[in-house]
């Protein structure tokens, strides 16, 4: 059953590179923003059709130096762009000294920006334009489209930022339109989660070490838990008991709903550890996050075995994704091509790209956690939780993140100089 877990976190659940969740009463920008559209080919790299939807994007310019001052592109991910802006604290704390202009770019088939509106997500021939790289593509035409539209940033360097799965897309930004950006923030950006890049199981030891320091017996506790679970939902007293201690809104009545407790205490787990932070955050989740995506071109392996980590074991199997994805979307994944599209570990030849990762996060599982040239820099923040670095500056954030973000902004401010020597 853990496999359909598994499919699940893939699919859009809290292991799936997760938006960052919503908030209650969700923090606000620290200055306002203007919301703008741009019309954009539903399909960049054919020309058989003419389709166009409209992209949303914001703009806050407040502290932006008019003559050619840098710009701040967030490279928006799975979810409402607003969402990001308002979360994103980083980017409204460093503005001003940067003198830079905000742009968050919303990621075409979330928020407002729905290639063919309500029909988006209605099969896999709307859903077929759902891809990282149309996405990129949108971002470039974006990027071109601010130079050449707003008066005085003809030559602004622009710098991509993006958290999460938004990271994974700010560096492959930076790696496939080299013209546009001129460096990349990824924070907790998995990029090596595909192929046998990383082992399958580090993700979830991560979600284990963290429980194993939050208290004696923690992690131990939870491991036993499941076949607790499955001993007790094989009787129906053992059953009403679970349904009642859980508070459940509809009792469980046999083995399948007891799979469905487990996988929700399990997603449990992994969110409370990747929201690991230093200060109280309270989080909802949006969903669905990645309706197709999974079941495309973003396979990431992931196993657990049940001793590395406090989860029942579960083999990665590819087959069963394979077919649960036919089943549901007509559409078969195709593991290696994110390898083929971006260079999988084979990526000395980019430059400009500072990756950041949490140690509690367990996206770090998957994130470049070792510098690979003088350029393509890791940034380890060994108390921080899933892209903490991008929040807002508070007041209860650990050392390692006030330092992150101080190296970060030194990084942004040589490419921004050099920028400025290059034209
Ligand atoms: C495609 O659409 C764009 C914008 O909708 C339009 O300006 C352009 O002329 C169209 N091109 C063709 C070949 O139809
Ligand atoms: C972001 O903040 C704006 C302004 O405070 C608010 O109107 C909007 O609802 C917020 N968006 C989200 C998704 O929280
Ligand atoms: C989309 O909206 C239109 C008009 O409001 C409606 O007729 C159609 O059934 C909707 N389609 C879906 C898939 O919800
Ligand atoms: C990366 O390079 C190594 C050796 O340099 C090679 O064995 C490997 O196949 C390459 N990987 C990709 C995805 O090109
Ligand atoms: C990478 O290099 C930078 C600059 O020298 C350094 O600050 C950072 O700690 C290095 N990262 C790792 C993970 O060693």
């Amino acid at each position: 059953m853990l496999r359909f877990l598994l499919f699940l976190l893939l699919l859009g659940g809290p292991g799936a590179l997760p938006a960052p969740r919503r908030r209650r009463g969700a923090a606000s920008p620290t200055a306002p923003y203007r919301t703008r559209y741009l019309r954009q080919q539903i399909d960049h790299f054919g020309f058989d059709e003419n389709l166009t939807f409209q992209q949303r994007y914001l703009v806050a310019d407040q502290h932006w130096k008019k003559d050619n001052g840098p710009i701040l592109f967030y490279t928006g991910n799975e979810g409402d762009i607003t969402w990001f802006c308002n979360n994103t604290g980083f980017m409204w704390d460093v503005a001003e000294e940067l003198n830079a202009m905000l742009v968050f770019a919303e990621h075409r088939y979330y928020g407002e920006s729905l290639p063919f509106g309500n029909e988006s997500f209605s099969d896999s021939k709307h859903l077929n334009y759902l891809t990282s790289e149309q996405a990129l593509a949108d971002f470039a035409v974006l990027v071109e489209y601010l130079k050449m539209t707003v008066a005085g940033a003809r030559y602004s360097p622009v710098i991509a930022i993006g958290g999460s799965y938004g990271g994974m897309l700010a560096a492959w930004f930076r790696m496939k339109y080299p013209h546009a950006v001129v460096g990349a923030l990824a924070a907790s950006a998995p990029i090596w989660q595909f192929g046998d890049l990383v082992p399958c199981g580090t993700y979830f030891s991560i979600v284990t070490n963290d429980f194993k320091k939050s208290g004696t017996g923690c992690s131990e506790s939870i491991r036993n838990s499941w076949n607790a679970i499955n001993h007790l939902s094989s009787t129906d007293a053992g059953l009403q008991w679970l349904s009642s201690t859980f508070h459940l809104c509809s009792p469980l009545k046999n083995l399948q709903d007891a799979a469905m407790l487990k996988n929700w205490l399990s997603e449990t787990w992994i969110n409370l550890a990747m929201v690991n932070y230093p200060y109280k955050a309270d989080f909802l989740q949006p969903l669905p996050a990645w309706p197709i995506q999974a079941c495309t071109e973003m396979v990431m392996p992931m196993c657990t075995d049940g001793v590395n980590d406090m989860f029942e074991p579960q083999k990665w199997d590819f087959d069963a994704l394979s077919e649960e994805c036919y089943k549901v979307w007509g559409v078969r994944p195709r593991p290696s091509w994110i390898l083929s599209m971006y260079g999988g570990k084979n990526i000395s030849s980019h430059s400009n790209i500072v990756f950041s990762n949490g140690g509690l996060d367990p996206w770090s599982a998957g994130g470049v956690t070792q510098n690979i040239t003088d350029s393509l820099v890791a940034i380890v923040i060994p108390d921080g939780a899933h892209h903490l670095d991008l929040r807002s500056r508070n007041p209860l954030d650990p050392k390692s993140v006030q330092q992150a973000r101080a190296l970060e902004i030194c990084y942004m401010k040589q490419w921004i100089e050099k920028a400025r020597h290059s034209h």
